[in-house]
């Protein structure tokens, strides 16, 4: 691997080999998602605990001081709304010249595979491939799936890392889900889970990332789970230590819990 390029990764990935991203690119589509209105505010205290920002160029400029920054990975598609026809219609939004400017350690691009625009979405992973490879700059792949959160599971999942894998992504964002080692196995590349949307109980995040590094995960790149949590602070911590203290989900779910209890006192 180039110099350039193994450098960026060891920024990205651990001395461990596990990785905590965290995500605060969801404006790029929803604009002002709950408790991410006011970027700067949810990013900074939880900047200490993250390994990377998943960020686009005009949050990271307006909302990320450059001289505490952790390393960047630049969402670089988009295009699309909520409020729009169809989320799976993306561009890339940011040239790799911006990456370089920004001196990102990664870009991340969406793929809707299985959609009416996997063609596109596919190319353009390439496109970005072709220009990322040429400057060491490694590209995440994001296998999304836009509205239809049921296409989570292992055969559709496993499929859509498997072609980001082959078309030249370094890292595959996915979702977790039941046997997840079918994904992980079939796909040469590092596999990080996200969060999705937030769910009941801290316990049932705690247990997916534990069940998922068991199966092969590297890590996460989980946002609303910590940040839409009333202790976004607990939350992440506890998620390091699943991540890279071996924690179990009980372990994580006492340290949350004790971490909570300190923020509460005045
Ligand atoms: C949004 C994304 C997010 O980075 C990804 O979904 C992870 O965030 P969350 O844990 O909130 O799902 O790609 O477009």
């Amino acid at each position: 691997m180039e110099w350039g390029m193994a450098n960026r990764m060891a920024k990205l990935i651990q001395s461990d080999g596990h990785v905590l991203f965290l995500p605060v690119d969801h404006g790029y589509f929803q604009g002002p998602t709950r408790k991410l209105e006011e970027p700067r505010k949810t990013i900074e205290p939880l900047l200490p605990y993250a390994d990377a920002l998943f960020i686009t160029r005009g949050v990271l400029r307006s909302s990320v001081d450059p001289d505490k920054a952790k390393p960047i990975i630049l969402r670089v598609s988009g295009g699309t709304s909520v409020i729009g026809k169809d989320l799976a219609n993306e561009g890339i939004t940011t040239s790799m010249e911006e990456a370089i400017r920004l001196n990102v350690s990664a870009v991340g691009i969406s793929i809707f595979v299985g959609s009416e625009y996997e063609k596109e979405s596919l190319l353009n992973l390439s496109k970005l491939v072709d220009e990322g490879e040429k400057y060491g700059i490694p590209v995440m792949a994001v296998t999304a799936v836009g509205k239809e959160l049921e296409k989570r599971d292992a055969r559709y999942l496993g499929l859509a890392c498997r072609i980001a894998a082959e078309l030249g992504a370094r890292v595959v964002k996915t979702y977790w889900c039941e046997n997840f080692d079918r994904v992980s196995r079939g796909c040469p590349v590092p596999v990080v889970m996200a969060g999705g949307p937030q769910v009941d109980t801290e316990l049932e995040i705690f247990e997916f990332v534990y069940d998922g590094m068991q199966k092969g995960a590297i890590g996460v790149n989980l946002g609303r789970n910590v940040w839409q949590n009333d202790f976004p602070v607990a939350m992440i911590k506890a998620l390091r230590a699943i991540i890279h203290q071996g924690a179990n989900p009980k372990e994580a779910q006492d340290l949350f819990s004790s971490e909570k209890e300190v923020k509460k006192k005045p």
